[in-house]
C-alpha cells in the first residue's frame, strides 16, 4: 500500500492507472476506521482492480461550534487497518493542500441539504459536496462507495454527480450494525456500555416500522409516532426527528403507496450522544 499526501502526485498515479485500463474504486473517509468503513473497502475491492482510500478530516463540513479538533485521528492504526483490508493507495492530504491560501470556490447543495442533518448543521452538506468533488478530481475513480448509514449524504452525492455530469458510479453500501442492531459509528465511543445497550432501541424502532408496513399500515405519520414512542420510552433516550421520506427525492412522505420505496430517518440522543440511523422500506 502506498501512502500519498500530495494531490498532484495522486492525480498523476490515478491518470496512469486509467491509461492502463485499471478500474479505480474510491472509499472516502475521515479516518478512525471501523467495521463500517472496512465493509466499504471490501465492496470497493470486489468492484474494481485498484482501491484508493482517502482519509481527510474536512474542516469545511464542521460548524464553528463543532469540535473539529477533538475528532479522533488514530493515523497509525488506520494505516494498519487499510493495509490489511487490501487498500492499494491511501490518500491522506494535509488541510493546507486541500484548502490552500486563496481557496474560494465552494458548492451549494440546494434543498436536499437543508433538512434533517442539514437543518441542525447549516452549511455541512456544502462542505461535504465541495470536498467530495475535489477528491473525485484528485482520485479520478470509476466507482465510489458511500454508506447508507449517512443516507442524506448518499442522496446528496448521487444528486451532485448527476447535476454536474460527473463520470463516476456511486455504489451504496449497506449499514453495518453491532449485535444489538446499533449502527456502527465513530460516535459510539462516546456511549457508556449501558447507553450502548440501550441505543439498540433505534434499530428496534426501525424494525417495528418495517413490520407495520408489511402489515399494510399506510399512514406513515402514525408509524413514525409509534417509532418515536418506542425510542423515547427507553430511559436516557429521546428523539430529535423520526420521518419517512421518499427514498430518492428525500421529500417528506405521509401516505405509503404500494410498491414505492421509502426511507425512515431517525435521529436520537442517547445519554449525551446524538445518533442517526435509517432503514429503506418498500411499501
Ligand atoms: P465518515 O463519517 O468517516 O464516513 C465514511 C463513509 O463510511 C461514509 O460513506 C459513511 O456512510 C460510511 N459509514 C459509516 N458508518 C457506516 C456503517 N455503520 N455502515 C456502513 N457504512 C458506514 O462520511 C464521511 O466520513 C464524510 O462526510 C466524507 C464523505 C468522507 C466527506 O468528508
Amino acid at each position: 500500500m502506498q501512502i500519498i499526501t500530495e494531490p498532484g502526485q495522486m492525480q498523476v498515479i490515478a491518470e496512469k492507472l486509467r491509461l492502463n485500463r485499471q478500474l479505480i474504486a474510491v472509499v472516502m473517509t475521515m479516518g478512525a476506521l471501523h467495521e463500517g468503513h472496512l465493509s466499504l473497502i471490501k465492496l470497493a475491492r470486489q468492484s474494481a482492480g485498484t482501491v484508493i482510500l482517502t482519509i481527510f478530516v474536512n474542516p469545511m463540513q464542521f460548524a464553528p461550534t463543532e469540535e473539529l479538533h477533538r475528532y479522533p485521528r488514530p493515523f497509525e492504526q488506520d494505516v494498519a487497518l487499510a493495509r490489511s483490508a487490501g487498500v492499494d493507495y491511501l490518500f491522506a492530504p494535509e488541510v493546507s493542500s486541500i484548502y490552500p491560501d486563496h481557496f474560494q470556490t465552494t458548492l451549494q447543495c440546494g434543498a436536499l441539504g437543508e433538512h434533517f442533518e442539514g437543518k441542525l448543521r447549516p452549511g455541512h452538506f456544502n462542505g461535504v459536496a465541495t470536498v467530495v468533488s475535489k477528491l473525485f478530481n484528485i482520485t479520478k475513480p470509476h466507482r465510489a462507495i458511500f454508506g447508507e448509514k449517512d443516507a442524506q449524504q448518499l442522496a446528496i452525492i448521487s444528486q451532485l454527480v448527476t447535476d454536474l455530469n460527473m463520470e463516476v458510479t456511486i455504489v451504496p453500501a449497506p449499514i453495518v450494525r453491532e449485535e444489538n442492531g446499533l449502527a456502527v459509528s465513530s460516535r459510539n465511543i462516546y456511549l457508556s456500555s449501558d447507553e450502548r445497550n440501550k441505543a439498540g432501541i433505534l434499530y428496534q424502532g426501525l424494525c417495528h416500522a418495517e413490520k407495520r408496513m408489511a402489515g399494510d399500515e399506510r399512514n406513515l405519520q402514525t408509524i413514525a409516532r409509534e417509532v418515536e414512542e418506542i425510542i423515547s420510552s427507553t430511559p436516557g433516550c429521546r428523539t430529535d426527528y423520526v420521518n419517512f421520506v421518499d427514498a430518492i427525492s428525500f421529500e417528506l412522505a405521509e401516505t405509503a403507496e404500494k410498491g414505492k420505496e421509502y426511507r425512515l430517518l431517525v435521529a436520537a440522543i442517547c445519554g449525551s450522544t446524538r445518533l442517526i440511523d435509517n432503514l429503506r422500506i418498500r411499501a
